[in-house]
């Protein structure tokens, strides 16, 4: 997601400095040419071999090194800069930024970079919650720098607080956001459903589906890096939620139905793509049921279609999406799917093709509108995701106009 970005991380003097190398790895594994940039205090706990060999470039160190490509190289290093990441940043680093001091290579580059800034402080927790801390980290945020909190946990030092390095994960997602993809959905609310619903029987079992939840929380992850403001409905899955998305937990589908529709109005785009049972137990026994030597049946009754109301009550200019999992007559089954609920779009796979299966993290999508058909190949639920929300944000691009020319409004 970062081919073609260049990245500074700079590196200052804290035990976690170490853990810098697993970020400049993460980053080079998403195709960032990443330079990284030493404070002499961090060289005390990683050398710099560490990370010319990760990155395959120099560490820069030495404001005055004669052997540096470029005869001003914090210049030059700033000026190539698509994103500047301090991590871990020491208290020391934090005060010579918020004032100005520029004596040696990572803070001369980091006043002269125009280019998104991220921080990530990391020390003792009293370092890190004294006043004149704080001040400096208020002070970076005017100047625009966005400052990844540090996590609460046990220090090196043995206290336990804030100030612990946050995972490299959440960092990687926090650069992502700043440079991955363009912000065309910047102002978008888009909300996605993901999983499966799950109905009781009695207090031990319930029935579900094999839905993993793997599409809509790609779905959600990329509407987020592309800057739209989501909200995750989301059943229960064993995926981490996705940073900077709103999520909701839900269990049934009456819960689904619920938590939907009361953000409803507000979204300009609902993607559907949770498997919602579609019956539930008439009754849920308060007790456990035990065996007999009969067989067993038990009474089902629909659930709240969700999709079905939401199509039946849209607001002017919201676009609605469903989702049709089939296993034959995908095209037929979707279309008649989309027409009945007052769908924008439709996005069908068939389960039975290699790759568009439950759990997969591929998909084989048909998107269906009330006026054309557009199959996509094999590729990935992150891939198959842009591509769902392209014709989505067109979709709504067209209403938008229509609603202007109708209103002379917008
Ligand atoms: N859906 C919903 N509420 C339900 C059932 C389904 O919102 N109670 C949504 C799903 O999230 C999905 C779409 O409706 O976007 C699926 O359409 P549906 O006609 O319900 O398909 P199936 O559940 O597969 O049912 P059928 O047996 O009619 O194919």
């Amino acid at each position: 997601m970062l081919k073609g970005k260049t990245i500074l991380l700079g590196v200052s003097g804290s035990i976690a400095a170490y853990k810098a190398a697993d970020l400049a790895s993460a980053l080079v594994k998403q195709h960032a040419d990443v330079h990284v940039i030493m404070t002499a205090n961090a060289m005390q706990f990683i050398t710099p071999m560490t990370f010319e060999t990760l990155t395959g470039n120099k560490c820069l160190t030495d404001t005055f090194d004669r052997g540096c490509p470029s005869e001003v190289e914090h210049i030059a290093a700033a000026s190539r800069a698509d994103l500047a990441v301090i991590a871990p940043a020491s208290a020391n680093i934090m005060a010579k930024l918020a004032h100005g001091l520029a004596d040696d290579m990572l803070s001369t580059t980091m006043l002269a970079c125009t280019c998104p800034l991220l921080i990530a402080p990391a020390m003792n927790t009293r370092m890190y919650e004294h006043p004149a801390t704080q001040k400096n980290q208020e002070i970076l945020e005017q100047y625009g720098w966005e400052v990844i909190e540090p996590a609460v946990g046990r220090l090196a030092c043995g206290d336990t607080g804030r100030g612990k390095f946050p995972e490299v994960s959440l960092i990687l997602e926090h650069i992502l956001r700043r440079i991955a993809l363009p912000h065309d959905l910047e102002g978008v609310k888009i909300l996605v459903t993901a999983g499966p619903t799950r109905e009781d029987i009695d207090p031990v079992r319930f029935i579900t589906n094999h839905s993993s939840g793997k599409m809509g929380y790609a779905i959600a992850r990329i509407a987020m890096l592309r800057g739209a403001e989501v909200t995750l409905v989301s059943g229960q899955v064993s995926l981490g939620e996705p940073p900077f998305v709103e999520t909701v937990k839900i269990t049934g589908a009456r819960e689904l139905f619920e938590q939907v529709t009361k953000r409803s109005p507000e979204q300009d785009i609902i993607i559907k793509a949770a498997a919602v049972a579609d019956y539930r137990p008439a009754s849920v026994s308060d007790e456990k049921l035990h065996k007999s030597d009969e067989d067993l049946s038990i009474v089902l009754e629909r659930t709240e279609d969700t999709l079905q109301y939401l199509g039946d009550h849209k607001k002017e200019g919201q676009v609605l999406c469903g989702f049709a999992m089939e296993t034959s007559q995908m095209e037929e089954r979707a279309r008649a799917k989309l027409a009945r609920k007052h769908l924008d779009l439709i996005c069908a796979n068939n389960v039975k093709v290699e790759g568009a299966g439950f759990g997969v993290d591929t998909n084989v999508i048909t998107m269906i509108s009330p006026t054309d058909t557009q199959k996509l190949d094999l590729m990935t639920k992150e891939e198959a995701a842009g591509c769902l929300l392209d014709r989505l944000a067109a979709i709504l691009r067209e209403k938008r106009l229509a609603g202007g020319n109708e209103t002379g409004s917008r």
